[in-house]
Formats: structure tokens, C-alpha cells, sequence
């Protein structure tokens, strides 16, 4: 374990087994359908590359890099730092996200994406912390749902460290202070 992290939250096989059943879920829904995976950059990379290859219809990838305006807090305030490269006009459009914790950058996504007549847009966010939202944003594809904690590891960040973690862990306080 790093030495950053005091708890892992949820280990390796844990991920791969949920991913591995989005997959098999969203692989059903999509029958006779092309998906087209919407990643939010950077936290979405690990997730997104697992879940894809779990995903046996035929699947498009594209990006979004998104930040929230000032602070420590999300305000709902997005900017688009780096759009989508094709459109989605007429697509089947699934968003992939780290972890929905207010909703509002998804609900800003959702909106604006739907401004573009896509067939259809879901979310898919490997993580949520219900404990916290302020939006009702519907979630389809939910991987896990954990504590109001900061976590780390499989994609998210502190500071923009911890990504490659191939576990979802808290890390230690001191850790915060420090970094
Ligand atoms: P929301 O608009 O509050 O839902 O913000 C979601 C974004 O906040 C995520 O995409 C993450 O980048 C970030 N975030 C929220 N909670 C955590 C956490 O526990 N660890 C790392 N990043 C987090
Ligand atoms: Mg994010």
C-alpha cells in the first residue's frame, strides 16, 4: 500500500469485478447499438479503458477535459478546457466519470451535451458519494457507493497525484497537509 493511504477502500479485484459487470449491463442495454463513450479527462482514464474493453457492441471514445471554477468547492461554474472532437449528433451518447460527489459538473455536462441532439445520454460513473449532492442528476450506471471520504487511486487525484493507484483508498490526513 502507499504510504499516503490509510485505508483501501476497495481493492483491485473488487473494481474489476464491477467493471466487468457494467460492462455486461451496458453491453445489454446497447444490443444492436453503437455506444459512444464520453470520458471526462483525466480522472475518467483507468476506468473508461477497463470498462471498454468489457463492452462487446461496437463502442466509439471520445474526451471532455471540464474544471470547475475557483476553490475547493464545486460551484457548478464549468469551462470546457478540451471538447469533444466529433459530433454526437444522433448518438447514443454514455458519459464516463470518476465519481459524481455534488452532481453539478454532470448536470452542466448533461445539459450541454443534450444542446448537441444526441439519440440518447446516460452517465456512467464508477464511483458516487450520495452524501453530498445537491442535483438530481440520474446516475444509470453506478459502480460503487462509498462514505463522504477523499479518496484516491484508479483515476482520482490529490493534487494531481495518486491516479495510478490500481485500488480506490483514503488517504491520511497528514498526507493532505503535506502535499
Ligand atoms: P461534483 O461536481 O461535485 O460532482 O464534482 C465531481 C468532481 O470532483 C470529480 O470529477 C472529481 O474530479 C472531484 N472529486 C470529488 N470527490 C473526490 C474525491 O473524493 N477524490 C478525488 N476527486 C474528487
Ligand atoms: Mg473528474
Amino acid at each position: 500500500m502507499h504510504k499516503d493511504i490509510d485505508e483501501i477502500l476497495i481493492p483491485r479485484a473488487e473494481l474489476e469485478a464491477r467493471v466487468k459487470a457494467l460492462g455486461e449491463q451496458i453491453s445489454a442495454d446497447y444490443a444492436g447499438r453503437t455506444v459512444t463513450l464520453v470520458g471526462v479527462l483525466k480522472g475518467c482514464v483507468l476506468f473508461m479503458s477497463d470498462l471498454a474493453k468489457c463492452i462487446t457492441v461496437d463502442t466509439r471514445m471520445d474526451f471532455m477535459m471540464l474544471s470547475s471554477y475557483s476553490g475547493a468547492h464545486s460551484t457548478g461554474v464549468v469551462r470546457i478546457l478540451l471538447d469533444l472532437k466529433e459530433s454526437i449528433e444522433d448518438c447514443d451518447v454514455l458519459i464516463v466519470e470518476d465519481i459524481v460527489d455534488s452532481g453539478l459538473t454532470m448536470e452542466y455536462m448533461l445539459q450541454n451535451l443534450k444542446t448537441r441532439r444526441p439519440r440518447s445520454v446516460e452517465i456512467c460513473s464508477l464511483l458516487e458519494k450520495p452524501s453530498r449532492r445537491k442535483t438530481t442528476v440520474p446516475v444509470k450506471y453506478s459502480g460503487f457507493t462509498i462514505p463522504d471520504k477523499f479518496v484516491v487511486g484508479y483515476g482520482l487525484d490529490y493534487n494531481g497525484i495518486y491516479r495510478n493507484l490500481p485500488y480506490i483508498g483514503v488517504m491520511k490526513e497528514s498526507a493532505i497537509e503535506r502535499k
